[in-house]
This record gives structure tokens, C-alpha cells and sequence, in this order.
């Protein structure tokens, strides 16, 4: 089979802000087609990495075309929530630097086994792995009209939440929704063909968020990140959407902080310590050539912090 890669994002900026030393150790928690650990190794002859992704397509791939970097590449399969858990498995106890680069890559979304686009006709799954334990025609078949309103209107920010949900409750009276083409065109129902795309993006995103409780793995990932880095050592997060640059962002001002402020009594003020330096205080984004070049950059938002 010929592989088309996805393209890395902001590739050079990642590079350059990783900044990584000889003998150094990093981890690209989403490794996907393995461009930015490919990009990173070749740019740092005797940086080492360990990479995680959750989809064991994704590792099977990269680990092939990695295979020139020998002992300098280590691919692991496994949701990036356990990341502390899998380091410690290797011995490892401190990193000099972490990738995220979050979401699903231009291969899982092509793929016509996987059902994360509204774009392919493909079955009703949208899992990034074995760890995520239910699948999306199970949330739309089986979950209150609510609770999928909730989903839609927190997860994928979507006005018409209710007007779907509710679309989706008749739709499957009739019988349950195992395509991605079934729940579109039930999207497709209830909203002007010319606000369907977004409505479509906002869904779709919605329920893939849902099933993979990405929201909760990036808690847990910037949490035992920061217990890993080395002083020095960076965190570079490439966020798609704002539900997860929100995220990041409140992550890196906590972090940053030297105390825990108080709205009403700002002389409650508790000292903390402060783990992070915040090196973006603006998001990077993609230049108009990169976003020319790889469409799918547009809405990518680059942080950067500092372990202090
Ligand atoms: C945008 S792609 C990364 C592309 C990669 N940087 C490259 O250059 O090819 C995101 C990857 O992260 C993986 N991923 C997303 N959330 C994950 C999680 N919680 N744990 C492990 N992998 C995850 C996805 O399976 C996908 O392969």
C-alpha cells in the first residue's frame, strides 16, 4: 500500500522551540504519520525519543518509517494518559522536552474503517484505539436526548444542539444510525444547507471528543508532564480547537503563577510554586504559505512553556 503521511503543523516552529540538547530525551505524546518525531530526530543527531500514539495503524506505520533512527526512536501504543505509567515502565524518570499534537491526523480521517469524517461513508466508530471503550453509534443510538445535546452543545460548541438531538431521537425510532453518511444526512435535516458543513465539523467533533474523553486525557497529560520535565525543559502543545486551547492556556497561566488568587479577597492570595514559564504568551499560528500548502493547519494554535 502507498502511504500519503500527514503533514506535520508548524513543523520548524516545533523544532525550534523544543530546542532540544544532545543526549536528550522527549517524548511525542501523538505520534500519528511520526513527521515531527522524523522532523526532530533528523534535526538533532543524538536526541532520543519516545512516542505515543493510541491508534496501533498509526504506530505500525511510524514505526516502519522510523526504523532508521534505531534505538533513538521508541514507539509505544497506548492512550498518552498513561504516560507517566508507560515511563516508568522504561525506567525513564525525567523528560527535556513534550509534543502534543493534538486531534486526529489527515490518515485516521481518510480512512474508511475509522468514521470520523462526515466527508466518507464509513462505519459509525470514530475510536483512536482499544482504550476507547464506546463507540459512536453507541452514544447516538443508545444515550437521552439531553445528554447528546449536552455533547454537542459543550463538545462541539453547536447552536443547534436541541434541533439535532432531537433529529437524532426520531431518526433512530425508525432504526439505529450505523454510518457516518446516516448521521449526516439526519444532520443534514434540520439545518440550512448552507450552515450544514459547520454543523456537520461541530458534531462529528463533538461525539469523536466524547468517545475518546480527549478533553480529560489532556488534563492528565499536562498535569504529569509538568512532574516529568527537567528544569528547562519544554512543552510544546499544537491545539485545533478552542475547547483544547482553553485548556492549555488555563494549564500554562495556573502553572505560571506564583500564587493562587482569590476574585473577592485578593488578600486570601495563597503562595504556590511556580513549574512553568510561559514562552507564548500569544498562540503561534501557521503562516498563509503553510496553510496554502496543508489546508488542514488553518485553525492550528502552537503554546509553548518552560519548566522553571
Ligand atoms: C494530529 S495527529 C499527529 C500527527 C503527527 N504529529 C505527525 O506529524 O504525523 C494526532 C495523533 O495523536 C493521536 N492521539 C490523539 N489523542 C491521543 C491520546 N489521548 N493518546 C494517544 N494518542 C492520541 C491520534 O491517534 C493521532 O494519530
Amino acid at each position: 500500500m502507498v502511504h500519503t503521511y500527514h503533514h506535520p503543523v508548524l513543523l520548524q516552529e516545533c523544532i525550534q522551540w523544543l530546542n532540544v540538547q544532545p543526549d536528550s530525551v522527549i517524548v511525542d505524546a501523538t505520534l500519528g504519520g511520526g513527521g515531527h518525531s522524523e522532523g526532530l530526530l533528523t534535526a538533532q543527531g543524538l536526541l532520543r525519543i519516545i512516542a505515543f500514539d493510541a491508534d496501533p495503524d498509526a504506530v505500525e506505520t511510524a514505526r516502519e518509517r522510523l526504523k532508521p533512527f534505531g534505538n533513538r526512536f521508541t514507539a509505544i501504543c497506548a492512550n498518552f494518559r498513561s504516560l507517566a505509567t508507560e515511563l516508568e515502565k522504561l525506567g525513564v524518570t525525567s523528560l527535556q522536552g513534550l509534543l502534543l499534537d493534538l486531534g486526529v491526523s489527515s490518515s485516521q480521517l481518510d480512512d474508511p474503517t475509522k468514521g470520523f469524517t462526515y466527508r466518507r461513508e464509513a462505519p459509525l466508530l470514530m475510536k483512536l484505539g482499544p482504550s476507547s471503550v464506546k463507540s459512536a453509534h453507541e452514544v447516538v443510538n443508545t444515550m437521552p436526548e439531553e445528554e447528546l445535546k449536552q455533547i454537542f452543545f459543550q463538545l462541539g460548541e453547536e447552536k443547534n444542539a436541541r434541533r439535532i438531538a432531537r433529529a437524532i431521537l426520531e431518526r433512530r425510532k425508525e432504526a439505529p444510525l450505523m454510518t457516518t453518511t446516516q448521521l449526516a444526512d439526519t444532520v443534514r435535516k434540520v439545518i440550512p444547507e448552507r450552515f450544514a458543513k459547520k454543523s456537520l465539523s461541530r458534531v462529528f467533533q463533538a461525539i469523536r471528543i466524547y468517545v475518546n474523553d480527549e478533553l480529560d486525557s489532556l488534563k492528565t497529560v499536562l498535569r504529569d508532564a509538568v512532574t516529568l520535565l527537567s528544569p528547562g525543559g519544554r512543552l510544546v502543545v499544537i491545539s485545533y480547537h478552542s475547547l483544547e486551547d482553553r485548556i492549555v492556556k488555563e494549564f500554562f497561566r495556573f502553572e505560571a503563577a506564583r500564587q493562587i488568587e482569590n476574585k473577592y479577597y485578593p488578600e486570601l492570595a495563597e503562595p504556590k510554586e511556580q513549574r512553568l514559564r510561559m514562552l507564548t504568551r500569544k498562540p503561534l499560528t501557521p503562516s498563509d504559505n503553510e496553510i496554502a500548502e496543508n489546508p488542514r493547519a488553518r485553525s492550528a494554535k502552537l503554546r509553548v512553556a518552560e519548566r522553571v
